[in-house]
This record gives structure tokens, C-alpha cells and sequence, in this order.
């Protein structure tokens, strides 16, 4: 028999750490094969490409080039540049990682056009519908066959929401699956040593919610802590795209107290994360990579959809009021980092996911 296809999908820079194991497990198979999208949510070298080279996903084969827009445009544009590539593979089944609108958007297509979906990082819940990404994760799930959880949390939310256990997998974390398997190879780089900064002598910060960081008043408030901070010692900010638009109109500029750069590739950020004393971060996998590996993370948000990161690893909510985020700041740097890693989050994630697949397409 010839092996079954799986369209794998993915568009943005969170996307592309958790195709990776998803792509290498399968690609040790002769029975299932993959097939990769990239839809052009992210286009920059430095917030696509690089990913790609450095995690070793080869090249897809349908790139969709959908680029920026609003939610509507975007989410609309990877719906009909998707249509067609579904239509000329035909596979078995369409595999969607995360919470953006490319995930969405090709589910959407998927299940209307009758393939079922599987969506990994299912259930995680932040119950904060201004957020898009809550918006993502409700409907792709409510539209999914297969739903892989990477934290209890997930498994009793979609009780909650009613779908039926047998749709539900708790198969561990993809994205720490990468994390575990490039942890080396970024720490070789040495890149704190490159940048001239102690092993835990510095702060990471990385901020790009539009809830933070649209409206320039509300990026200078929330900033307004972190640069008390760097008075302390360095603070490296890795500033997103999104994120460089609003920082002079919050009166943040280079030749600050904040040691501004460019996005970073996979590996040079993960080696910058490893040695720091702490990470600040609104980013939602971030407070997952931190609980690995052990660092304190300060998550500027008054919610999140991964409540593992603070019942057992070493991520603090801090909300988004100054003081708060202060004393949470405070707070991380005098407790001693007592984090531990969550069950299943051992590296093999992506084989259970690709073994569940293989048994439900077989029978
Ligand atoms: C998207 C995801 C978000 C994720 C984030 C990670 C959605 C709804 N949001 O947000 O969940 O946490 O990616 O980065 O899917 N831009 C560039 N170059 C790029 C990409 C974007 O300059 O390669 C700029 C554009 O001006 C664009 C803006 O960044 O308008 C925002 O990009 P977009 O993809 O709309 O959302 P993100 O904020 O990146």
C-alpha cells in the first residue's frame, strides 16, 4: 500500500518548533507521509526561513505567500490559497499546530472540504476572548477529530466543553520535543559569550501581545518596571516585528537602558534564554520553554492558557499593572528556581501524536 499523506501546516514563527518533530517523526515512517504548507504568515528571514534551516525542515512544497493583513484579509487569504493545495494532495488527514490564523484558517477549509483535522495543542484555555489566539484555539478544536493536549488543564477544559474523551490525546509538548533536542547545539553557540553577558548575569524580555504593545501609552506603563530592572543588570529584548512599530511612540529607543535587537533564530534565542537569571515574556510558549529549562519567567499577562508553567514550572503571572509586575520581578529573583517538568514533556511527544495518527487512519 502506498503511504497515507498528512498535509502538515504551518505559518508563523511559533509553528514552525512544533512541525519540526511532527515532520522527523514521520519522516522515519514508510506508511505515512508528510507533506508540508507554510503559509506566509511570517515571511521575514528572520522570523521564518532561519527556522527552517536551523531545525532542518525541508523545504515545503507549497508555499502560500499569504503575508500580513487584518484578521479577516489574512485569515481569508490562507482559506482560498489552502483550498486548492487540499484539493491536489488529498490526504488523509490535515495536521494543524498552535493558536494562529493559519491554524484556523486551514481547518476550517479542511473539514468543510470532509478531511478531518488534527490539532496539536489542543484544549489550552486562557478564557480571555480578546484574544485571538482564544478565538483560534475554541473553533479549531470544536472543528477537530483529533485533539493532542500537552497539559491536564487541556484534557479538562474540552471535558468541560463536552467533546468526547476518546477525541482527546495528553501526548506531552512538541515544542519541548525541539527544545530538548537542539538544547546543545544552542548552548555551543554561546551566545550570551557573544554578546558580551554573565550566565545568569542578565534578563531576557520579549513582548509582542497587541494587548501590550498596540497602543504605545500602554507598551511605555508595562516597560516602565523592566527599565527599573535594567538598572540591575542588562536587559536583552529581542524586539518583534509587530512590537519595533510602537517602541519610539513608548520612548524606547536604542542607546536606552534596554539592550535592544533584532527577532533571533531558533537557536541563538534558546541559548540566550538558557543563561538568563530571568525571562519576562507575554509570549505563550516562552513560559513552557522556561519551566524546561529551569529559568524564572515573569509573564506579563493577567492570564494564560498553560496554568502548568505556574502549578509546577517556574513562570509567575504577573498581570499588567507596574507595581504588580515589579513585585513579581522581585519576587523571581529572590525565590530559588524550583521548577519541574511536566509529565510527558520528555522529547517523544511528536511520536505519540504520529503513532495515534497511523492507528485511526489504518482502521
Ligand atoms: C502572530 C500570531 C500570534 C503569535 C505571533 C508570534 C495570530 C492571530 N497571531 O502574531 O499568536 O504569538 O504571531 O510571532 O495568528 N510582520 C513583519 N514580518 C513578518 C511577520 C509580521 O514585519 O514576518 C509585521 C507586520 O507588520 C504585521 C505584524 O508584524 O502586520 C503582525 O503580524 P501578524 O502575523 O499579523 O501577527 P503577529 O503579531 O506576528
Amino acid at each position: 500500500m502506498s503511504a497515507r499523506r498528512l498535509l502538515l501546516v504551518a505559518g508563523a514563527r511559533p509553528n514552525f518548533m512544533k512541525v519540526a518533530p511532527i515532520a522527523a517523526a514521520l519522516r522515519k515512517r514508510d506508511d505515512l507521509e508528510a507533506v508540508l504548507v507554510h503559509t506566509g504568515q511570517h515571511y521575514d528571514r528572520a522570523m521564518s526561513e532561519l527556522f527552517f534551516e536551523q531545525l532542518g525542515i525541508e523545504e515545503p512544497p507549497y508555499r502560500l505567500g499569504v503575508g500580513s493583513g487584518s484578521h479577516a484579509a489574512q485569515t481569508a487569504e490562507i482559506m482560498s490559497r489552502f483550498e486548492p493545495v487540499l484539493d491536489e494532495v488529498r490526504p488523509a488527514a490535515v495536521v494543524v499546530v498552535g493558536d494562529v490564523n493559519s491554524t484556523i484558517a486551514a481547518a476550517l477549509v479542511a473539514v468543510k472540504e470532509g478531511t478531518p483535522v488534527a490539532h496539536v495543542e489542543a484544549g489550552l484555555r486562557s478564557f480571555d476572548r480578546t484574544m485571538p489566539e482564544e478565538i483560534n484555539r475554541v473553533l479549531t478544536d470544536a472543528i477537530s477529530t483529533w485533539l493532542f493536549v500537552t497539559e491536564p488543564s487541556g484534557v479538562e477544559n474540552l471535558r468541560r466543553e463536552g467533546v468526547a474523551p476518546e477525541r482527546v490525546h495528553l501526548v506531552g509538548n512538541v515544542m519541548i520535543d525541539t527544545l530538548l533536542r537542539f538544547r546543545e547545539r544552542a548552548a555551543a553557540l554561546d551566545v550570551p559569550g557573544t554578546m558580551g553577558l554573565v550566565p545568569a548575569g542578565y534578563a531576557v524580555l520579549t513582548m509582542h501581545r497587541p494587548s501590550n504593545v498596540d497602543d504605545p501609552a500602554t507598551l511605555a506603563d508595562r516597560l516602565a518596571p523592566v527599565l527599573e530592572l535594567a538598572d540591575e543588570m542588562p536587559v536583552v529584548f529581542p524586539v518583534h516585528p509587530r512590537t519595533r512599530a510602537m517602541l519610539s511612540g513608548a520612548g524606547i529607543g536604542s542607546g536606552g537602558p534596554l539592550r535592544l535587537c533584532d527577532p533571533m533564530g531558533y537557536l541563538e534565542f534558546l541559548g540566550l534564554m538558557s543563561s538568563a537569571r530571568l525571562v519576562l515574556t507575554d509570549s505563550g510558549g516562552i513560559q513552557e520553554e522556561t519551566t524546561v529549562l529551569g529559568v524564572p519567567c515573569v509573564t506579563l499577562r493577567d492570564n494564560t492558557e498553560r496554568p502548568i508553567t505556574v502549578t509546577q514550572g517556574t513562570n509567575r503571572l504577573a498581570g499588567t499593572r507596574p507595581d504588580r509586575i515589579r513585585s513579581a520581578i522581585s519576587e523571581a529573583l529572590a525565590a530559588p528556581s524550583t521548577g519541574r517538568v511536566p509529565d510527558l514533556w520528555d522529547g517523544r511527544a511528536a511520536e505519540r501524536i504520529v503513532d495515534v495518527l497511523r492507528r485511526a487512519i489504518d482502521g
